[in-house]
């Protein structure tokens, strides 16, 4: 019997060489709609969420919602969803696997039902990624933990308050707990959580639906409640998707104006920026033009922090930048034990890089030129594409089902801001 089925695969072909020039607008961010779509769970009242971005990683999010028996409403860009008929507890591992960002269902479904299911998320290509953290929360609170056939079980009585103070800084392990206590009525504390402007905007959510959360510094105290509400909530703005079109726009020397950006949650990449040469304009809260007088870009010496500091989630972009610098630059990725993967893929394009440890060395060279490269996740097939955009030639960044993940029509609003950019679909 032969087999018939036929595997899809996508890429995109960019030749390389346009300047960007034109306008584009920034999506909502991929990393708030996550958290806040499964905080839905946490209420039997109605939620609206708007300005949710059209990516893999939320079709995922709805349909393991759906899976629950909530009903969720999806327009172009917002989502309705009614979980008060949601009547599972059990987060099955195919879809777990798919996005590892399951697991922020977790702390809403022990919270309301008292017991959640979870398929053990599988380590991904960056790293371990593991969620102790998210586990010594539960445990705090008497939930009753075991790993059984892949699938992580937890039952608890009543949620008692938690005073907990975070081992490592964790954005989504701080979400689940966010989340789970915010069904608490008794006062709980959470010390070193993590702070980027994803969590703060499901603080917000969580605020509206009824919980009293109060954060100073790194340190959360959370008043819940065992009745929380509904919402409507319009999602900020992807800072990420914005950092990689800023870069887009200096590396190819163009000049391109964002609508829809958090200039606040953007300091340190416009630092870095500016460090590289960049010309920025800020121009009013919600706008920033990145242009290039044709000068040089300058070396740089990056670390990957938690939030305020460089986002891990720049680090690749930022990589494909260097490589065209006057000079050698330092990388240095502190979140992530594995997330120097668009090396090899950047070298077969002709730059100069070279690992010891957490520190990616790269040397500046005149040019890269296109090729065959590979996606292996949604930040690398970013800077591949970046790569791509100034590489002489034609590159084909291949898998870009990873990029398809966290960027909303990346290959459209390249397009339409002049680059040759074309999606082509492969049949296996
Ligand atoms: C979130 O992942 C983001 N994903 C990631 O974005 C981002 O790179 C990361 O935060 C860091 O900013 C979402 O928000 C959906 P962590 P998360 O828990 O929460 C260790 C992208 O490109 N750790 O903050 O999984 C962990 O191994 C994605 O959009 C533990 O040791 O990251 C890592 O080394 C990629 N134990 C470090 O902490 C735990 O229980 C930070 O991880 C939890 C985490």
């Amino acid at each position: 019997m032969i087999n018939t089925t036929s595997y899809t695969s996508e890429s995109l072909i960019i030749k390389g060489g346009c300047k960007l020039k034109g306008k584009v607008r920034i999506s909502g961010s991929k990393n708030a709609s996550l958290p806040i779509i499964m905080s839905t769970l946490l209420t039997n009242k109605p939620c609206h969420i708007e300005d949710v971005p059209d990516l893999l990683d939320v079709k995922n999010s709805v349909e393991l919602l759906r899976l629950l028996g909530a009903e969720v409403i999806q327009s172009s860009t917002s989502l309705a969803v009614d979980a008060s008929k949601v009547n599972s507890f059990i987060a099955p591992d195919h879809l777990v696997r798919r996005m590892r960002a399951s697991v922020l269902a977790m702390g809403p479904l022990l919270a309301r039902f008292k017991k959640a299911v979870v398929a053990m998320p599988g380590g991904c290509s960056i790293g371990i990624r593991a969620i102790d953290q998210h586990l010594k929360v539960f445990e705090k609170a008497g939930a009753h933990i075991k790993v059984q056939h892949g699938y992580i079980h937890l039952e608890l009585k009543d949620i008692k308050p938690v005073e907990y103070t975070f081992e490592v800084v964790t954005v989504t392990g701080t979400e689940n707990a966010l989340m789970f206590l915010s069904m608490c009525e008794k006062r709980s504390i959470l010390r070193n959580i993590a702070i980027e402007p994803e969590v703060m905007d499901l603080i917000e959510v969580l605020r509206k639906m009824g919980a009293n959360i109060q954060v100073e510094g790194r340190t959360a105290i959370i008043r819940g409640s065992s009745e929380l509400g509904g919402f409507t909530h319009r999602v900020i703005p992807d800072r990420i998707e914005a950092g990689t079109f800023l870069v887009a726009g200096f590396m190819t020397k163009g000049d391109i104006e964002l609508e829809n950006v958090r200039v606040d949650h953007l300091g340190s990449v416009i630092e870095k920026l500016k460090e590289a040469g960049a010309c920025i304009e800020v121009c009013g809260t919600d706008r920033i033009r990145v242009y290039s007088k044709g000068n040089s870009i300058r070396p740089l010496s990056i670390s990957t922090l938690e939030y305020p500091g460089f986002p891990t989630d720049m680090q690749a972009q930022f990589m494909s930048m260097c490589c065209l610098a006057d000079g050698w630059s330092d990388i240095t990725e502190n979140i992530f034990e594995n997330r120097f993967q668009h090396v090899a893929e950047l070298k077969r394009m002709g730059a100069d890089i070279h690992v010891k440890g957490r520190t990616a060395f790269v040397r500046g060279v005149e040019k890269l030129t296109g090729a065959e490269v590979f996606s292996t996740d949604l930040r690398a097939s970013a800077s591949l594409v970046l790569a791509g955009l100034v590489a002489e030639g034609e590159t084909i960044v291949r898998d870009i089902y990873h990029l398809d993940r966290g960027y909303e029509r990346l290959d459209e609003k390249l397009r339409n801001l002049g680059a040759v950019v074309e999606r082509q679909t492969s049949y296996e």
